[in-house]
């Protein structure tokens, strides 16, 4: 009988992930400990907020996506073993012991940890995405049963570009040269070169991506490396549980910010939003490290750009209309207004002041009932910086690229039966509309963490707003019929 080459491949190996505390990472880890038989995941920690790797990997396994994995294997736990460090650290900050442990044990990399931030400075993104990167595959090559480096991109790397080929493209400065830029450069500086050194990419985030691919392509050689470009990452489809996530990355975070009805409209148009359910992302990552150790021959470095759009698209439009139908099916608790999100086709300057005037004056009156409560106003404050985000996504919404992903099909077509079901990650098999439909739900119960229970009184608070909205509607329109009528007079 036919078996699970991927599970196969990963049996009694050792695995170091990087990044293991964040949304792609938690999902790997459990799917790595659910769906094979590998014997130890190492997990780079860094300590955070007071806690140590411990504690932090104790608060990871809290999570309800790890409750299928407890109870199919209780003693789960004994398999992951965190070591302290930081990527950006020389030898990532590992104490002698545990690199040591790491050079002599590990079989198999996943590095996925990066800043992620469309906001920090290029020193920050640099250091983590770059530096950070180099500094693993230093380590790396001191492995001495190291099968596979896997490196996790983004979809998004050269968004410069409008057509995407599953290659790593040079960048117009070398990494090394912008090393030595951001190395002689002050703070302000480097504030006021950042746009001159990303030139056509979007945002800093993106650049930085793209300079740490040709890291590691520079860093190939001695080991199999692969390179995985996901595109906007959503939660998950249906593995271990229905729309599971905890991060607010990618269009969750605008469904997000209409489902507390901190924004009311958004521009979006008819172009293909790149968006992958995380479950299959990650099972796509799994079997890019068996496709890039048994199959590959390495004279070309491979890299899987894993898209939505060739297989299954679906436009920016499509995907708010379809989400924001279920708004008032599951508001939240600790929505500020009323949760309906106007999408508009484009942006025209009547349009962007007559959103600015609605999301300033609504705020002006949130935070002056605040006021009158003796409550902090902080409606304004959190609607600028909203509104300043807001403008950084809407690039992504409005802009379409043509990926290539010969190599996800290809790698698809290498898989036999077993694994296709075990590591699905067709995106064919994903169908909008039913998953759509409680990506609502799962926000609420997920990320916002509201139980269900509570629908009952988020409703009715939807229901006051929608009351309060209604009388000051009614307001503005008659003091707008009293202005005409008086300048008639
Ligand atoms: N989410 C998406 O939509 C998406 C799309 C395409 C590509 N990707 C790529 O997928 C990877 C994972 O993304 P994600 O969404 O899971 O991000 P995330 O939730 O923000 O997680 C980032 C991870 O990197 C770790 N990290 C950051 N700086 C570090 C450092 N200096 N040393 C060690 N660890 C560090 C974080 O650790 P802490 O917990 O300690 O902060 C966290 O584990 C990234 O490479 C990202 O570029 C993500």
């Amino acid at each position: 009988m036919a078996q699970s080459q991927i599970s196969e491949f990963y049996n009694n190996k050792n695995v170091f992930i990087t990044g293991g505390t964040g949304f792609l990472g938690k999902v790997l880890i459990e799917k790595l400990l659910r769906s094979t038989k590998l014997n130890k995941i190492y997990v780079l920690i860094r300590s955070k907020k007071g806690q140590g790797a411990n504690e932090r990997l104790k608060n990871i396994f809290s999570s309800s996506l790890f409750e299928k994995l407890k109870n199919e294997q209780p003693d789960f736990r004994t398999k992951v073993v965190p070591v302290c460090g930081s990527c950006e650290l020389v030898d990532l900050g590992l104490s002698t012991q545990d690199k040591d442990l790491l050079i002599s044990d590990v079989n198999i990399v996943f590095h996925l940890a990066s800043s992620v931030s469309f906001f920090a400075n290029l020193v920050t993104l640099y250091e983590i995405n770059c530096k950070g990167t180099q500094n693993v595959l230093t380590l790396c090559k001191e492995m001495e049963f190291l099968k596979v480096f896997i490196y996790v991109s983004t979809a998004y790397s050269n968004s410069n570009l409008s057509s995407i080929d599953e290659m790593v493209y040079d960048t117009p400065l070398k990494y090394t040269q912008v090393e030595q830029i951001l190395k002689k450069s002050s703070v302000e500086e480097v504030i006021n070169l950042s746009p001159k050194l990303i030139g056509t990419w979007p945002n800093r985030y993106t650049f930085s991506k793209a300079l740490a691919e040709n890291v590691v392509r520079d860093g190939s050689g001695s080991f199999p490396i692969g390179i995985f470009r996901p595109a906007m990452v959503i939660p998950t489809h249906k593995d271990p549980l229905d729309n599971w996530s905890d991060s607010r990355s990618g269009p969750t975070i605008i469904i997000e910010f209409g489902l507390l009805g901190w924004i009311q409209f958004y521009t979006a148009n008819h172009t293909h939003l790149e968006i992958v359910p995380v479950d299959l992302t990650i099972s796509a990552l799994i079997a890019a490290a068996w496709d890039v150790c048994c199959n590959q021959n390495q004279r070309v470095l491979p890299v899987y750009n894993y898209v939505s759009s060739p297989d299954n698209p679906i436009t920016n439009h499509e995907f708010l209309l379809l989400t924001c139908l279920q708004f008032r099916n599951y508001p939240s608790q600790k929505t500020i207004w009323v949760p309906n999100l106007q999408i508009q086709d484009k942006s025209t300057l009547s349009t962007t002041v007559l959103n600015y005037f609605h999301h300033f004056s609504r705020a002006i009156f949130l935070d002056f009932l605040r006021l009158l409560r003796f409550q902090k106003p902080e409606v304004v404050q959190g609607t600028i910086k909203i509104l300043y985000f807001i403008k950084l996504c809407v690039y992504f919404a409005n802009h379409e690229w043509s990926f290539s992903n010969n190599n996800i099909h290809e790698m698809w077509d290498r898989m036999n039966e077993i694994d296709k079901n075990k590591f699905n990650f067709d995106m064919k098999t994903v169908q909008w509309p039913q998953y759509l439909r409680n990506y609502t739900k799962g926000l609420k119960t997920y990320l916002l963490k509201e139980s269900l229970s509570t629908l009952p009184e988020a409703k009715a608070r939807v229901k006051r707003f929608q009351l309060v909205n209604n009388v000051l509607q009614c307001l503005f329109y008659l003091i707008g019929i009293g202005i005409i009528f008086i300048k008639l007079l």
